[in-house]
């Protein structure tokens, strides 16, 4: 039985003194909820330190956006995983859309993070997803699974379980349209497949597969009851502090 996973990402928003004011009023709200599933929220570089003292006890793991797979070095405004670490972070998002569309992110790139968060001890979680003309162009399956295939490459069946996988359509962020739960659900089993042929039945089976892209408190549930659908990664809604407590209640 997968443990349901739903995790925040505020993109560009909140610096830190917002960032904790968000965090103060989602944690009543979550509270007890995160005994049976998992909570995390992914605010920006410079609200890590403060969003980590705000989350602490609460149960709410914290997340990063990005890293650089160097440990250290010459890479002016970059971050390392062992940064993340001592910042309090437990998870990163790795390969977003909006990283491959407007920062020049790879399959390749996504894989060299990839394999340094592992190494740091840092959960990572990759996403991808089709834009609308690839769907359009019934290239679904070949973007994604290639997207999958790349960004994991050369990762032991070991350390893949330790991988979340997000799902998000482009054409679905921040638009207001959803997959719907059948669309998604479609995809993630594709995404399952192919975690399987690459990890063999049983990690496959085990690995969590999230669904982004406009998730809000009223679609949620029908989507975290499909099958393969294990939790989401949340947008917009994760701006709003009953929003996103009423999705992660969702994902019960
Ligand atoms: P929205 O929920 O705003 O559509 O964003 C989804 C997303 O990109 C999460 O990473």
């Amino acid at each position: 039985m997968r443990r349901k996973f739903v995790a925040g990402n505020w993109k560009m928003n909140k610096a830190a003194d917002a960032a904790v004011a968000l965090i103060e009023a989602i944690k009543p709200l979550v509270a007890g909820l995160t005994a049976d599933r998992d909570v995390v929220v992914c605010p920006p570089f410079t609200s890590l330190s403060a969003a980590r003292t705000a989350l602490a006890g609460s149960g709410i793991g914290l997340g990063a956006q990005n890293l650089h797979w160097e440990p250290a070095g010459a890479y002016t405004g970059e971050i390392s995983a062992d940064m993340l670490l001592t910042s309090g972070c437990t998870h990163v998002i790795l390969g977003h859309s909006e990283r491959r569309q407007y920062f020049g992110e790879t399959d390749e790139t996504v894989n060299r993070k990839l394999n340094a968060a592992l190494k740091a001890g840092l959960a990572p979680i990759v996403c991808v997803g089709e834009t609308r003309q690839e769907r359009e162009a019934g290239r679904i399956e070949a973007v994604v699974l290639g997207q999958i295939s790349g960004s994991l490459q050369g990762l032991s069946p070991a350390q893949a379980a330790l991988v979340t996988v997000a799902y998000e359509p482009v054409w679905a962020i921040g638009t207001g349209l959803t997959a719907t739960a059948a669309q998604a659900e479609e995809v993630h089993a594709l995404i399952r497949g192919r975690l399987a042929a690459l990890f063999g039945a049983e990690v496959a089976s085990a690995m969590r597969i999230q669904y982004g892209g406009s998730v809000k408190a009223d679609n949620a549930a029908e989507l975290f009851g499909q099958a393969n659908i294990d939790g989401g990664l949340i947008g917009g809604a994760a701006l709003d502090a009953a929003s996103f407590a009423a999705i992660v209640k969702a994902a019960g």
